[in-house]
């Protein structure tokens, strides 16, 4: 096939002042007579991924021009038109009057190439002191942090919603499920909850996850350090990194805080594809425990009578996206050795992606959780089958007759086994049956055996019943509504 391509050899490059006759790039091409072929600028170039990161890169580079002229390696006026003609660029590129040119590759060529256009020579200074290596991840932190400081805030939101939903559905009853077989009661309030418990996990490895990759590597250089002498901390400081890089080699060639953060909204992704393959089985036929608003369902193009749960079933696919960037990360730096290789530029198309993911999945879960409406009848009905409060059979006999628990268990499942064979549920057996399996039994069994007595007796700290939720709301909203 790339046989079959023609190659030009020599190209014109209208963005780009020629340099000393040839036609090579002008940023790196003193040692170069041709320019690369069509296909290398193809797999070379990342302009199209990193261009997302000019706020950064100009950000970036406004400090290192004010850190050079105030450690005296630039002249203060030198770095008063760096600073400007970057100020100029972002406005420009914010109006999407920017043309990038693939020919330079990335986002950081692009912009300084921008800026000589604008300001000149002094252009050629900003460079001093710094590589496109350290460069690259310096503008990838920054954008990084504020990825994360978004969607901390939107899932933070996610979870008031979830607390919210939960206050008013704290007493509202429901199967609760092993196995996807009907288990003991719960309330739907405490099953949203244990998203809250969740979700809360999730948050918190997004701020330990920041907190870590927020070191700023401007200043290692290609790989080295530089001889110029700068001041890495005003650096540091003036981005609102807490502290500079420790190890030059390692501040270009690290890309753990990547694989961690991909990592971290991996695990967001499952939690919520859990949530929403649950909302895809309550929305079923067979379920029907919650209505689905308009707004997060669709229709069918063929079958009138069709309202699709399609929100829940992309956010339950939604993952492969990300946990696809978390592998492909993993790999592409799996045996790399020290330092840089351009391997490492192919890191922002999977974050990208799987931030772009992670971000929508959050906001349209926030969206179900709103509109979403319990069916109070239809779980309840599931809950006379199934013998939900077997569980509360054997706590009785422990409790009233003293039986080991053991015991009480086969107790228990004879009298399971006894209304399973008349067809009715367990509190529809009578007094005599109950005492044909254990004399002790009197007619207190059957409020110990009621639906309302399972669930407010869980008063255990974090169980379902009602006081229990409503005390974890509490908990919940301290945190999380109105934090200290
Ligand atoms: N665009 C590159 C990246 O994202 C940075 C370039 C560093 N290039 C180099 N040849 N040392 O990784």
């Amino acid at each position: 096939m790339i046989d079959c391509v023609p190659i030009p050899t020599h190209r014109h490059h209208a963005t780009m002042p020629e340099k000393n006759g040839s036609d090579a790039n002008a940023m790196w091409g003193g040692r170069f007579t041709q320019s690369p072929s069509e296909l290398m600028q193809k797999i070379n170039a990342s302009i199209d991924v990193d261009q997302r990161m000019y706020p950064q890169d100009i950000a970036a580079s406004q400090v290192h021009a004010s850190m050079l002229a105030r450690q005296g390696i630039i002249s203060e006026s030198d770095c008063a038109a760096i600073c400007a003609g970057l100020d100029e660029i972002r406005a420009d590129i914010d109006a999407g009057s920017v043309e990038f040119s693939v020919e330079l590759e990335d986002i950081h060529m692009n912009v300084e190439s921008q800026l000589r256009t604008k300001i000149g020579a002094a252009a050629g200074r900003l460079h001093t002191a710094r590589s496109r290596n350290d460069q690259t991840v310096t503008d990838l932190r920054l954008w990084l942090r504020d990825e994360i400081d978004g969607l901390s805030d939107r899932l933070a939101h996610l979870i008031r919603t979830l607390i919210e939903k939960a206050d008013s559905t704290a007493s509202v009853i429901m199967p609760g499920f092993t196995h996807l077989q009907v288990a003991q009661p719960v309330t739907f309030g405490h099953h949203l909850m244990a998203y809250v418990a969740m979700l809360g996990r999730d948050h918190s490895r997004l701020r330990d996850c920041r907190d870590r990759l927020n070191q700023c590597p401007l200043g290692a250089a290609a790989l080295a350090g530089t001889p110029f002498p700068i001041d890495r901390h005003f650096t540091s400081d003036a981005l609102g990194f807490s502290a500079p890089t420790e190890n030059s080699m390692d501040s270009v060639s690290a890309r753990d805080h990547v694989a961690e953060y991909l990592f971290t909204v991996s695990m967001l992704a499952v939690h919520i594809s859990r949530f929403a393959e649950e909302v895809t089985i309550w929305n079923s036929d067979g379920f029907k425990f919650v209505e689905l608003s308009d707004a997060f369902t669709t229709g069918s193009s063929i079958m009138p009578q069709k309202k699709n749960p399609d929100a829940a079933e992309l956010l339950r696919a939604k993952p492969g996206a990300v946990i696809g960037a978390l592998n492909q990360m993993l790999i592409v730096m799996k045996g790399l050795p020290l330092t840089y290789m351009k391997d490492m530029q192919e890191d922002k198309e999977p974050l990208f992606r799987a931030a772009d993911n992670i971000d929508l999945c959050v906001q349209v879960m926030t969206g179900l959780v709103e509109d979403m409406q319990p069916n109070t009848d239809r779980m309840r009905s599931f809950l006379t089958r199934g013998f939900p409060t077997a569980t509360d059979l054997a706590d009785f006999l422990v409790r009233e007759l003293d039986l080991p628990f053991r015991d009480a268990h086969h107790v228990t499942g004879r009298a399971v086994a006894m209304a399973e064979d008349a067809g009715i549920q367990l509190e529809e057996l009578s007094l005599e049956q109950l005492q044909s399996l254990n004399q002790g039994i009197d007619d207190s069994v059957f409020d110990a055996i009621r639906l309302e007595t399972s669930l407010e007796t869980r008063q255990s700290y974090g169980g379902t019943s009602p006081t229990q939720v409503k005390a974890a709301i509490e908990r919940a909203r301290a945190l999380w509504c109105h934090p200290a």
